[in-house]
């Protein structure tokens, strides 16, 4: 009966707690606005190029490209940062955590040195072995789960919705790069391989599939389109 009475987006908010990283703001030692943050020489450069892009009374439009600078400069999207951001855009800081708080790509606590996001959607939980495996695969071999950082704070994992690249699935993100057509084996060495390049100096894995196949082109080769590309002058006789 008490279920009953719940008012139903008391229900529903109860069922879809905050993102990890996306929680609302608490101090902490690394964390906090006494913590002083401001752009580098270079980065200011990139700062007043990206202004540029907009009238001087809309310049707060510019709040996205300087949080994913300061968070690329700071490591993550401290509340420093946030509070930098709103002092150059002249926005209330409010609005600028509104921005950060919204968007889970805005990483608002820090994160391991390679950033670890499996796509968990549904074309990447059916594609090839399937992204259970692939997930349980990088939990049993980092040894962390959902939301965490390695003790040597080498790596963060987070499961994450599409990522845009669903036709090479199961794929996950790191840092910038995709890794595409893992399996758990190849997920496994891509990670030892990404520790040895900090520990070792080796050189990080290309990505890309690791199948070995181009892009996302057929893993079959090529099946059609396979004769020489008609030139101009035979379809257009009078051109
Ligand atoms: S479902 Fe995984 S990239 Fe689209």
């Amino acid at each position: 009966m008490a279920s009953k009475l719940t008012p139903l987006v008391m229900r529903t908010a109860a069922r879809f707690k905050p993102i990890v990283g996306n929680a609302g703001h608490r101090n902490t030692p690394d964390n906090n606005p006494d913590i002083p943050f401001k752009f580098t020489a270079s980065n200011e450069a990139v700062i007043a190029e990206i202004l540029k892009r907009y009238p001087e009374q809309y310049k707060k439009s510019a709040v996205m490209p300087l949080l994913d600078l300061g968070q690329r400069q700071h490591g993550f999207t401290s509340i420093s940062v946030m509070n930098e951001v709103a002092r150059i855009l002249d926005m209330p800081p409010m609005r600028v955590y509104e921005v950060a708080s919204f968007y889970t790509m805005y990483n608002r606590t820090p994160v391991g040195k390679f950033h670890v996001q499996a796509c968990t959607t549904t074309p990447c939980q059916l594609g090839g072995c399937g992204s259970d495996v692939i997930v349980k695969a990088i939990k049993e071999h980092l040894g962390i789960k959902q939301g965490e950082t390695t003790p040597d704070g080498l790596f963060t994992f987070l499961e994450v919705e599409c990522l845009g690249a669903c036709v090479n699935a199961p794929m996950v993100q790191i840092n910038d790069d995709y890794y595409e057509d893992l399996t758990p084996e190849k997920t496994k060495a891509l990670l030892t391989a990404l520790k040895k390049s900090v520990t070792d100096g080796t050189k990080a894995p290309a990505p890309g599939p690791v199948s070995g196949r181009d892009t996302c082109e057929n893993s079959a080769g090529l099946t059609n389109l396979t004769s020489e590309p008609w030139g101009a002058e035979t379809t257009r006789q009078d051109l």
